[in-house]
């Protein structure tokens, strides 16, 4: 049987056998989302009939130990589902380990042969076409991608060599620049799949389809209708067992370099020609570009920060940032971050957009709100509309997944009162096919080699510059930090941002 899959504009490819390594098998991310995402593409026969999955760590485990270690990973993903015997075993099968440490060039070689080794009992195609995934610790990213340059250009046998590089990509604009040019020496920008996983959530990819494929939203998606947009991706987590990463990274560069201006991105590009990789980044890193590099008084003015302290997340008290393992007693790193944003083009200028994130607050929630300006003139008593807000469409991403219009309407009775009423379209009640996890989205197209949801070189170098021009003036002292505490949604000076008359959309 042949596996076929549609591309984003139609095209349907053929989809080729695969060898994917998996460097930083036994962490986090390989058990918790990986390899659960292999296994449902492979219940849905999604995958070619041969491929095979080499994971690559240092500690001593075998294959063996390997499917022994992936089974627990994907009977914990599934919970009470669980696993499906006869799909397991078609999987499991496929599953290898290499030990090697990313450092030692033995490593990479011995990759080689394990993979030929595959091949021999295989298909020669397993051995030919290689997915590489960075799923380790980013100081690695540098030797990974040496070592992998130098296998891909030994290759005779070769038939495609892709690589997914995991966020963080950098830290700052000048070590991504670093990272792309180290990339760029040994693979071509179409073989690399820089990795944001908010593109491949549902809900994401239904923005594009909410704006270009109904007629009636484009044509007010602009400046002479829309009053402000609003993005927030709160979340009720601390920063865990991450501490160390996160005193480096803090929010501006953990969640707003990315998922935050992907969104922005989404939201406020114009229409591509066509659904095709490069048609779509070369429109979200026009966006990008449009947005004006602050200097240290507009971020003053533009910007808040906070940290949180101890408080209550879900009815449990929970210790404050500088409570936490890993975390200086003394630590300035923002946990919290909102922006006001402005992109100097005909469609959005003036227009301000708001963005916040935060760790330890009251909801986790991620929503776009576009606010519409209100109806010029209303020919009502005043009586009839004390509460009337103005127009705003929510795009949910998660939990709650769906899209809600928010309109004015009569209140039933013999006087005329207004208030407003939802329009809502949620996913759950309104589909009854499973939504796909973000990961099997984007490994599915990775392994089509369709790179649409992925990110290109300069986008990331774009949304940099931003994120470097507010960390440099943040560095500057400019911007004082505000404590907040935990389960709270952020610090009360993220109010003063958005202007007279405006109310945050995650509250
Ligand atoms: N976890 C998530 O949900 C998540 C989400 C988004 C992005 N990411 C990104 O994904 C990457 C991996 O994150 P993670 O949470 O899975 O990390 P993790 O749990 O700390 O796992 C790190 C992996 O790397 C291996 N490793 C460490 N040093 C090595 C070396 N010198 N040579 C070879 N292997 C080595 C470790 O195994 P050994 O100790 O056996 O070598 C382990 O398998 C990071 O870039 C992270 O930012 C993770």
């Amino acid at each position: 049987m042949i596996s076929m899959h549609q591309t984003r504009d139609g095209e349907r490819r053929v989809l080729q056998p695969f060898t994917m390594v998996i460097f930083g098998a036994s962490g986090d991310l390989t058990e918790r989302k990986l390899i659960p995402a292999l296994y449902h593409l492979t219940a849905g026969g999604h995958l070619p009939v041969e491929f095979s999955v080499i994971g690559v760590a240092r500690r001593k485990w075998d294959d063996a130990y390997m499917r022994a270690k992936m089974r627990e990973a994907v009977a914990k993903a599934l919970g009470p589902e669980g696993i499906d015997e006869r799909v397991w075993d078609d999987f499991a099968r496929r599953l290898y380990y290499v030990p090697g440490d990313a450092t030692d060039p033995s490593t990479f070689s011995r990759l080689d042969q394990a993979i030929a080794d595959i091949a021999a009992s295989t298909s020669p195609e397993v051995g030919r076409n290689r997915l590489y995934y960075l799923a380790t610790l980013p100081s690695l990213y540098p030797k990974l991608i040496e070592g992998l340059g130098e296998l891909e250009a030994a290759r005779s046998d070769r038939g495609w060599g892709r690589i997914i590089v995991e966020k963080p990509f950098g830290h700052d604009l000048e070590s991504a620049i670093q990272l792309n040019r180290l990339l760029a020496r040994y693979f071509d920008e179409s073989q690399v799949y820089r990795i944001d996983h908010y593109l491949g959530k549902e809900t994401v990819q239904n923005i594009f389809v909410f704006r270009f494929a109904n007629g009636i939203f484009e044509p007010i998606w602009n400046r002479n209708y829309i009053d402000n947009v609003q993005i927030t991706v709160s979340e009720t987590l601390g920063v865990g067992h991450r501490g160390a990463y996160y005193e480096e990274a803090g929010a501006l560069r953990d969640m707003v370099q990315n998922h935050l201006l992907q969104l922005l991105a989404l939201v406020a590009m114009e229409p591509p020609a066509s659904f095709t990789a490069d048609a779509v980044r070369n429109e979200k890193v026009k966006v990008l570009g449009s947005i004006p590099l602050p200097d240290v008084e507009a971020v003053t003015k533009n910007s808040v920060r906070g940290q949180y302290t101890a408080g209550v997340v879900g009815g449990e008290p929970v210790p404050g940032y500088l409570q936490e393992a890993n975390v200086s007693p003394d630590s300035t790193t923002e946990t919290y971050v909102a922006l006001r944003l402005g992109i100097d083009n005909w469609r959005w200028a003036g227009v301000p957009f708001f963005i916040q994130t935060g760790k330890r607050m009251a909801t986790r929630c991620s929503r776009i709100t576009i606010y519409f300006k209100r109806a010029p003139h209303l020919p009502f008593q005043r009586f009839a509309v004390p509460d009337l807000k103005p127009n705003s469409l929510v795009l949910n991403i998660q939990p709650e997944q769906g899209v809600t219009l928010s309109i004015g309407a009569k209140v039933p009775g013999p006087q005329v009162r207004i208030r407003n009423v939802d329009m809502t379209f949620e996913y759950e009640s309104t589909f009854k096919e499973r939504s796909p996890d973000a990961y099997e989205h984007l490994l599915l197209e990775a392994i089509a080699g369709d790179a649409t949801m992925y990110t290109r070189a300069d986008e990331v170098e774009a949304a940099w510059k931003i994120v470097t021009a507010i960390r440099n003036a943040w560095d500057e002292g400019a911007v004082p930090l505000h404590p907040y505490p935990a389960g709270s949604m952020g610090p009360e000076a993220k109010r003063w941002l958005l202007g007279r008359g405006r109310v945050w959309n995650g509250g």
